[in-house]
């Protein structure tokens, strides 16, 4: 008989993830013979987790909220795109050897150019937020070749952290770090190719107050990593001016692409991964 061997994300929480759902779906399809599983592990279960995962032969897992910094100390290997990150988010197990890497910067930047045309040599961007996910598509669009990027933050230290340390990494593109002010975003953005939210603004239909997409480039592209809704109000109010969107679902069926490639040495197949991943969208 052959075995079923297993596939993962650790979490705490972990019940609302969609990556169970969006695997299994490209799994069964191919035939392959993994499956996928959401583990519930909370921070003081993450040693056992990584012992269990050995002896039960994983073949690699997701990493999610709180583990994506305390999974590396089990870590033999990081890659350099996890390191500069700072951030774990698929790790593969060979043996009792567990590597660690960052797909989600790969992730966003592959279903940013593939879903809006976005070419970012020479553009400019604007990012809202410097928490994680920002690290990631900061990190992601500077290795593109974007000639400038800005970040703004709530909270400003973190985005002038941020901007030094990626400016210093990262030294073809000028990274920046603006105040979260409206009134001067507003000001910055008849310069911008690519406005990108990463904040958690827009869940609950929560919205940017006094943000005036009007004098956005005809050609500007609006992304937002927020997906749920799908179309956050800083979307809609970006369609409504016809400029190009990039919902937050493309990062996540990206990133979980290039993380099964690497668990399987095989590409998915993308539209299954997408329908499978819109579809439980809708019932969480
Ligand atoms: P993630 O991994 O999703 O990036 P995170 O590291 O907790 O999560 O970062 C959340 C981001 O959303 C931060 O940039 C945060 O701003 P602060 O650094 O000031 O906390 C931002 N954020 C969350 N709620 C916000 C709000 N109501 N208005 C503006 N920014 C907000």
């Amino acid at each position: 008989m052959k075995t079923i061997q297993l596939l993962g994300i650790i979490g705490d929480p972990i019940a609302h993830s969609l990556s169970p759902a969006m695997h299994n779906a490209v799994l069964r399809k191919g035939g392959f013979r993994y499956f996928y599983l959401p583990f519930h592990v909370t921070p003081q279960k993450l040693k056992d987790f990584i012992r269990d995962a050995v002896i039960l032969h994983l073949k690699g897992f997701n990493v999610t909220i709180p583990h994506k910094e305390a999974v590396w100390q089990y870590l033999s290997w990081i890659s350099p795109e996890a390191k500069a990150i700072g951030a774990v988010n698929t790790v593969v197990v060979s043996g009792r050897r567990l590597k660690g890497y960052n797909t989600d910067a790969g992730g966003y930047l592959r279903s940013l150019t593939e879903e809006t045309g976005f070419r970012p040599r020479e553009k400019t961007a604007l990012v809202l937020g410097a928490g994680g996910a920002s690290r990631a598509v900061v990190y992601a669009l500077a290795k593109a070749g974007l000639k400038e990027i800005a970040v703004a933050n709530r909270t400003r230290a973190r985005a002038r952290k941020l901007a030094r340390e990626f400016g210093k990494k990262l030294r073809k593109t000028r990274i920046v770090d603006v105040p979260f002010d409206v009134s001067l975003i507003n000001r910055l953005l008849p310069d911008v190719d690519l406005l990108v939210n990463t904040t958690s603004v827009g869940m609950n239909r929560s919205a940017f107050r006094g943000l005036r997409l009007d004098s956005l480039k005809k050609s500007a592209v609006v992304s937002d990593l927020v997906y749920k809704p799908r179309f956050t109000p800083l979307l809609r109010a970006a369609k409504r001016r016809r400029l190009k969107v990039h919902t937050g679902d493309g990062m996540l069926l990206h990133q979980g692409a290039q993380a099964f490639r690497l668990w399987t040495g095989r590409r998915p197949d993308l539209r299954t991964m997408k329908k499978a991943l819109l579809q439980a969208l809708k019932l969480k």
